[in-house]
């Protein structure tokens, strides 16, 4: 066994992985520390039951938290193992990494941990300008070299997504529990630990060309809009060939994986997952865009900010209230 994982380590590592995004920045993860191992467990206090009740998107999350905590550790020079959901007796335990050697860090490691700390969803419109098809390339090889599958969705596709968003913000205006559980969550000061600080959305019923976004509700100060009202950006499209909490972990690694890879060119991006929350819109898109063949999880719409200055940024909970000791009966 590799022995000499410091905890200063795993602690840089679970730093890092705070940031990852997650379904209305609630951070719905808690991690253990064992000699040589990390452990992601998801934590079911911070379940959203209205807007994600079979746990789904927050499973998503997680799979993003994890892949930031791998970049962690490559970075720090690190070589591990990854086995998701290693156990399927205790359904929270989400995933493992054992630190099983050490390498000089590349790069390219170092430069996607950089991206990874520095990366914000960016809710705002993005510039008219065109992302080119080699940046689009690595971005698609990006979530599919986590297991998932990417989409650059155009022509009938986009417009089956697009569709899917209009109709589920209309289903989601309409229901007060809904409102009511995003509210809890959003509009919040930024120094909050969590949920979306008010400066961070965008404006109430806000719609980028032929996307219609999430209605973050009233917030006393939307965020500055300076790009294209006509145009969304590209709209990728994760999905996986399952449907079960591998897969979820999946999409999260893949989620992160494009949005920290967009990160790293320049691009701004922001996830879109509200058309997937409601079993009517997802399973159109599901029967329109994949012709029933897979699961799709969640819309990233990517494009070129138009200012230096990155959007608001979001609070995170602290390293010492997310880390833990291994528990003895899962020790490594
Ligand atoms: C599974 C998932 C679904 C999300 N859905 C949306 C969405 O529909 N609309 C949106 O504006 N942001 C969405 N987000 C982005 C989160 O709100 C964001 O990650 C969180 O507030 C933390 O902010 P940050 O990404 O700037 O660090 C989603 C993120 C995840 C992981």
């Amino acid at each position: 066994m590799y022995e000499g994982v410091d905890r200063d380590v795993l602690e840089a590592a679970v730093a890092l992985a705070t940031r990852a995004p997650s379904l209305f920045n609630v951070q719905p993860w808690q991690w253990q520390a064992g000699a040589n191992s990390l452990h992601l467990l998801l934590d079911r206090s911070r379940g959203l039951t209205v807007t994600d009740p079979a746990f789904r998107e927050l499973t998503i999350s997680c799979g993003a938290a994890l892949h930031h905590a791998v970049v962690a550790l490559h970075a720090l020079g690190r070589q591990v193992r990854v086995h998701l959901w290693p156990d399927p007796a205790a359904p929270d335990r989400l995933a493992a990494i054992d630190v099983v050697g050490s390498a000089d860090p590349s790069q390219a490691e170092l430069a996607l941990a950089g991206a990874a700390g520095r990366r914000r969803t960016d809710r705002r419109q993005y510039a008219p300008d065109a992302v080119p098809g080699r940046i689009l390339d690595d971005l698609v090889l990006a979530g599919e070299e986590v297991g998932a599958k990417v989409m650059v969705a155009e022509g009938d596709d986009r417009y089956a997504l697009a569709r899917a968003f209009a109709k589920a913000a209309a289903l989601h205006g309409a229901r007060e529990d809904y409102r009511a559980e995003l509210a809890a969550w959003t509009g919040l000061s930024e120094g909050m630990a969590a949920g979306v600080s008010a400066a961070a959305a965008p404006r109430p019923g806000a719609q980028y060309g032929d996307i219609v976004l999430r209605d973050f509700g009233r917030v006393a100060i939307a965020h500055e809009e300076t790009g294209s009202a006509q145009n969304a950006g590209c709209i990728l499209m994760v999905s996986t060939s399952a449907d079960d909490t591998v897969a979820h972990l999946i999409a999260g690694e893949a989620i992160s994986a494009v949005l920290c890879t967009a990160e790293l060119e320049g691009l701004a991006g922001s996830p879109l997952s509200e058309a997937f929350e409601i079993e009517q819109t997802r399973n159109a898109i599901r029967h329109e865009v994949l012709a029933d063949a897979g699961y799709p999880q969640l819309a990233l719409r990517i494009g070129w900010p138009t200012t230096a200055r990155g959007p608001s940024p979001t609070g995170r909970r602290q390293v010492h209230e997310l880390l833990h000791d291994l528990l003895d009966d899962h020790a490594d």
